[in-house]
């Protein structure tokens, strides 16, 4: 559907909230792949904001309408979780792709039938785990892959009983570590109101980490055991049915000032790590960087921390932190953000739907991501270990 290879796709995005006017809008506004032709909320403000800094064609209230509009090819869909299937539903019944906001859903019932709809109607979907087309993310995860699945043996690797080795089941075997660094302060009324989100953030933010940990190993996850304290402190186990493992800690009482996130993985004698989608750093594997830094976005202090990667991110984090104190004004602490890929997610998903790409994260992968999550949320609710089957 949608236009040829080179023709922008017209999207409508619905739901110009926070996320939506601070990625999909401009992302989409800004991209030759994408017309912003519609944007779609309750909110005058946000719509004029639409309309008269990012250059929406058109603004709307009434998202049925947006969505049967013959103009617009494709949906957006940024509103909060509460509002899903629906919008799912008549965008399926129209025929066009959609690009939907992470988490997929609310509830196990209403995931399985946005994959009944997704199915029968065979549109194109993607959910926002944006961070899979994080390029730096996309580069570890290419180099872990190829490395697990042709593994080149390390050279230098310390081998102490050579021959002697005896046969250990497991060898080899990939495992992955997931940290997480948040600041609860940074979030909305609506993510701490179980009425809104009854699950809290062991489903909002734990299905983006539950997908990278199933798109890194590869592997069908099996059981998951978890423990929590309120909503603040959570630890996960993923166990995959080949033996892999992977652990996430997310821990909503940290800091803005240091990286939220770091991935590590292991696996076949060699190691790849994701720090804050700055810099990826690997060991172990012959032909890969040992150390690749990345762009950042919207950098205020260009002339901080020149050296980029970790390093040069701190250094702009300390001046961008001592002005917001100086100013009174805690906005001043965002610069030189670690591009986490939203706008190539769009990008990407363009070229799925346009068949010059790979599936970028498709209902059946995000139905595993949150599947996990669900199994982590009954597991730590429960106090025990819960088998995927169960889910
Ligand atoms: N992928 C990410 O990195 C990321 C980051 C933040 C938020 N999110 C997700 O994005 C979603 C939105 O989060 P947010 O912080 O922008 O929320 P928000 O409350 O700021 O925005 C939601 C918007 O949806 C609009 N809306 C509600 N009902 C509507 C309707 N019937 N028609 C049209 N518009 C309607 C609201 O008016 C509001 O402007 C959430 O699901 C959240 O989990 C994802």
């Amino acid at each position: 559907m949608a236009g040829n290879v080179s023709t922008p796709i017209n999207f409508a995005v619905i739901g110009c909230g926070m996320l939506g006017r601070q990625q999909h809008v401009p992302n989409i506004a800004g991209s030759p792949k994408t017309v912003l032709h519609t944007c779609c909320d309750l909110s005058d403000d946000a719509l004029a904001e639409c309309r008269d800094i990012h250059g929406a064609l058109h603004t709307a209230k009434d998202y049925r309408a947006v969505i049967r509009d013959p103009e617009v090819q494709a949906i957006c869909i940024a509103t909060t979780e509460k509002l899903r299937l629906p919008l799912i539903a008549a965008a399926a019944e129209a025929g066009k792709p959609v690009y939907c906001e992470k988490p997929m859903c609310t509830s196990l019932e209403e995931m399985r039938d946005i994959q009944r709809v997704v199915k029968d109607a065979g549109i194109p979907f993607c959910v926002g785990h944006n961070r899979r087309s994080g390029p730096a993310m996309l580069e570890a995860q290419a180099i872990f892959r190829e490395h697990m699945t042709n593994p080149a043996p390390c050279p230098w690797r310390f081998d102490r009983e050579g021959e002697n080795r005896p046969q250990v089941e497991g060898d080899g075997t990939a495992a992955m570590a997931v940290r997480i660094n948040d600041d609860w302060y940074s979030w909305k009324g609506w993510a701490l109101d179980k009425g809104h989100d009854p699950f809290g953030p062991m489903l909002f933010e734990m299905t983006h980490f539950t997908d990278l940990c199933n798109w890194f190993l590869d592997a069908e996850p099996e059981e998951v055991t978890a423990l929590e304290y309120g909503i603040f402190n959570h630890g996960v186990v993923i166990k995959y049915e080949t033996g892999e493992l992977a652990t996430i800690m997310m821990g909503a009482n940290g800091t803005f000032g240091y990286p939220k996130e770091l991935y590590e993985m292991f696996g076949n004698g060699a190691a790849v790590a994701v720090d804050h989608l700055l810099e990826i750093r690997t060991s172990g594997i012959a032909g890969a960087p040992s150390r690749k830094t990345y762009a950042m976005l919207k950098d205020r202090h260009p002339d901080v921390g020149t050296e980029g990667g970790l390093p040069g991110w701190l250094a702009k984090k300390r001046v961008a932190c001592q002005e917001a104190e100086k100013a009174g004004d805690s906005s001043l602490i965002f610069t030189a953000e670690p591009d986490k890929g939203h706008a190539h997610a769009i990008d990407r998903f363009v070229d799925e739907i346009q068949g010059t790409g790979p599936m970028v994260c498709g209902v059946d992968d995000a139905v595993r991501a949150t599947r996990v999550a669900f199994a982590a949320i009954t597991s730590a609710h429960e106090r025990r270990i819960v088998r995927l089957e169960e889910i």
